[in-house]
Parts: C-alpha cells; sequence; structure tokens
C-alpha cells in the first residue's frame, strides 16, 4: 500500500534540506520498500507569491489528506513588511492549528563525534539525550492579538497567553506517556510565580502527571531552565513547556550539539503528522549550498516512525547520519580544520550511501 508524503519546501534553505531529506528518504523506500509518494506543495513566502496567500487552501486540503507532511521552513527578509496575516510564518501557524497538532516532540541529542565541537566542553555535552515536548497549538501564539493600536494618544499592541485545563493536560500526558519509555523524569517548565496561565500549567501538570506511576514530575521556571540547560544539560530527560517558551529553549538547546542544523522535530495529535527541522529558512545562506541537512534528514526519519510505523528504517537512517558525521564530514556550520566539508547535496547522498 502507498503512503502519500507531501512535501512543502517553504522558503530560503527549505528547499535545498527538503530535497536532500526526499532524497535520503527515496532511499530508505528502496532498501525497506515503505511504498512512498512524495507531492509538492507551497506555503509561505512561495505560495504568498504565487497565489497571494501564505497558506492556500489547496495546501492544507493535500495536507490533511497525507500520511504525513515533511516541511521545511518558511520566512524571510523579502516579507518581512507584508501585513501581519499574510506573513509566511502565519502558513506553519495555520498548518498547525488547522490538524490539531498539538505536541511538538523536539529530541535534543548530541552524536559522540559532536561532542568536541559544541560550544559548551565535552564533559558538560556528550551523551546528552532530552526530549523537548513542546505544546503547539496554544498559549500566547494563538491568544488574542492586537496590532498597534493608538489608545489614549500612546501607541500600543498585545498578544494573550491563554492556556485552559485540557490543553494542558493532554501535552503533561503525552510527555509523561513519552517519559516511561525514557528515564522517567519530567521537569514542567513555566513562569508560576509571575502568570496566571502558568499557575494553571502548574496545578494541572500535577493532575496529569498523576496517573503516571512511574514518572517523576517536577517544575522549574524558565529563566532558571534556560540556565541549567547550559549548566548541566545532562539532569534534564523530558522537558514539557509552553508554545513560546519551548520554542525559545528548543534554539537555545540545539546549540549543545553545535548546530542548529542538527535538530528534527515532530508535530503530532489529531491529523497527519507534520515534520520538520527547528531552525528558519537561514536567509544569510540560502542557495549557497551550504546549510546542514541532518535537521530535516532526522525529521524524515522521525516520520518515518511516528507515522509510518518503519522503525526499522527510521533507525536506519539514524545510524546513518551517526557513521557520517563519525567519518568527520561536516557542512560549514560544524566544520573544523581536519575534518572534510561538504555541501547539502553532498552530505544527503552521503547519508544514503550509508543506508
Ligand atoms: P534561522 O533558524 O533561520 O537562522 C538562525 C541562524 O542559524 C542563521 O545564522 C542560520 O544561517 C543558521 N542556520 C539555521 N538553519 C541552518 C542549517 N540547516 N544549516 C546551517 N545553518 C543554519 O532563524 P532566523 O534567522 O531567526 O529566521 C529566519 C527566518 O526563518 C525568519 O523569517 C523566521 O520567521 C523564519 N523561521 C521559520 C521557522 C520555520 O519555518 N519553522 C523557524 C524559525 C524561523
Ligand atoms: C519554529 C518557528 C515558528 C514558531 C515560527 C516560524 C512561526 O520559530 O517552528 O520554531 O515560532 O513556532
Ligand atoms: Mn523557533
Amino acid at each position: 500500500m502507498s503512503k502519500a508524503i507531501v512535501v512543502i519546501p517553504g522558503d530560503g534553505i527549505g528547499e535545498e534540506i527538503t530535497a536532500a531529506a526526499v532524497a535520503v528518504l527515496r532511499r530508505a523506500d528502496h532498501k525497506h520498500s515503505l511504498g512512498l509518494v512524495f507531492e509538492t506543495h507551497q506555503a509561505g513566502g512561495a505560495a504568498l507569491d504565487l497565489y497571494g496567500l501564505p497558506l492556500p487552501e489547496r495546501t492544507v486540503a493535500a495536507a490533511r489528506q497525507a500520511d504525513a507532511i515533511l516541511l521545511g521552513a518558511v520566512g524571510g527578509p523579502k516579507w518581512d513588511a507584508v501585513q501581519p496575516e499574510l506573513r509566511p510564518e502565519k502558513a506553519i501557524l495555520g498548518l498547525r492549528k488547522a490538524l490539531g497538532l498539538y505536541a511538538n516532540l523536539r529530541p535534543i541529542r548530541v552524536p559522540a563525534s559532536l561532542s568536541e565541537y559544541s560550544p559548551l566542553k565535552p564533559e558538560i555535552v556528550s551523551d546528552i539525550d532530552i526530549l523537548i515536548v513542546r505544546e503547539l497549538t496554544g498559549g500566547i501564539y494563538f491568544g488574542d492579538h492586537c496590532e498597534a493600536t493608538v489608545i489614549d494618544g500612546v501607541e500600543k499592541a498585545w498578544d494573550i497567553e491563554v492556556y485552559s485545563v485540557p490543553e494542558v493536560s493532554r501535552i503533561v500526558a503525552l510527555a509523561c506517556q513519552a517519559a516511561t519509555l525514557r528515564r522517567g523524569r519530567v521537569v514542567s517548565v513555566d513562569k508560576a510565580n509571575v502568570l496566571a496561565s502558568s499557575r494553571l500549567w502548574r496545578r494541572t501538570a500535577e493532575q496529569a502527571a498523576e496517573k503516571y506511576a512511574g514518572v517523576t514530575l517536577s517544575h522549574m521556571y524558565v529563566d532558571n531552565c534556560a540556565m541549567q540547560l547550559a549548566l548541566a544539560p545532562k539532569n534534564f530527560d523530558v522537558i514539557v513547556t509552553s508554545n513560546l517558551f519551548g520554542d525559545i529553549l528548543s534554539d537555545e538547546a540545539a546549540v549543545l550539539g553545535g548546530s542548529i542544523g542538527m535538530m528534527p522535530s515532530a508535530s503530532l495529535g489529531e491529523g497527519p503528522g507534520l515534520y520538520e527541522p527547528i531552525h528558519g529558512s537561514a536567509p544569510d545562506i540560502a542557495g549557497k549550498g551550504i546549510a546542514n541537512p541532518v535537521g530535516a534528514i532526522l525529521s524524515a526519519a522521525m516520520l518515518l516512525r511516528h507515522s509510518l510505523t518503519a522503525e526499522t528504517a527510521a533507525v536506519s537512517i539514524e545510524r546513518a547520519v551517526d557513521k557520517v558525521l563519525a567519518d568527520g564530514y561536516r557542512t560549514a556550520d560544524l566544520y573544523r580544520p581536519g575534518l572534510t566539508e561538504v555541501s547539502t547535496e553532498d552530505m544527503a547522498r552521503l547519508i544514503e550511501r550509508n543506508i
């Protein structure tokens, strides 16, 4: 039976890294007979230029029908001045919401071959295995917004953070479930010393975690968490947090592995899973063939694991990535003298060869 994969390259390096991930998926398909069928659709600035909308209905319709979605990245300076509703970033937010993808899994692992290349000391980052579970369809991203408005002669704008008990309950339950298959420790990250929404989050997290006997839940304020991630990252197993805090902490945690270009993600929920690296469209390096495709390729592995239950194929991609890195091949972001610098395409080809 065939499996429909909707590919949304998006903008900037999105095209280069999704091409690399699709090449690797085709190789995995060849080896493991997965029956993958690819269909490309537009979203973000690319769709805005073509259709006048960042998220055309035809892209949403195709995504709904798909078995899984692979996305590159959206956005870029070309569209920074468009009206807020038409921003490329709206495409990603709209897709997540339309498909009910409330759980964003962002695994942070540092392959042994990369621990020396982290800006932190190798003994601090070696063997790190953190799973950030980011709530993805609520919080300040989806509360009431008011663009700049003049009130009493003063210009103001606001965004409101709202969380409901069911929204917090389901994401914390998912984090606890994930922890049962890991080291059983969940840190819920909030700002409950200041924010009402965080106090509801904390109390709901306590209740949701009660059902998971083997899981230890603890709480941490987000400012301290930002520090602990750099100071003692090995202490973390699963982190569960809100949409905004998860966005920020995951970019910070990505540094542990030396480059944000390495980090994958899976967005899961009601509709088909959506898989994308955690980085953006990297306009500063777009079109140069030097972007690190590993985050996109590991996202493709997550796609096989979570949406296609093709665990063996997923592991074969992850092992191939480890092997190529251990052999000393690096894209520019992780290159150091003595290693071999390769392009985006070459990195994909090397990984393909090792599957
Ligand atoms: P970014 O993640 O695009 O880039 C930050 C830095 O990391 C840049 O120096 C970039 O060159 C580098 N980088 C990112 N991915 C890399 C890769 N694969 N290989 C090597 N280096 C890489 O973040 P930004 O510059 O803040 O945002 C640029 C645009 O992307 C903005 O329009 C933003 O809204 C958008 N964005 C989109 C997504 C998404 O589509 N999921 C995520 C984040 C940002
Ligand atoms: C991410 C991005 C998005 C987010 C933007 C582009 C809407 O930063 O996927 O991490 O903030 O969720
Ligand atoms: Mn982000």
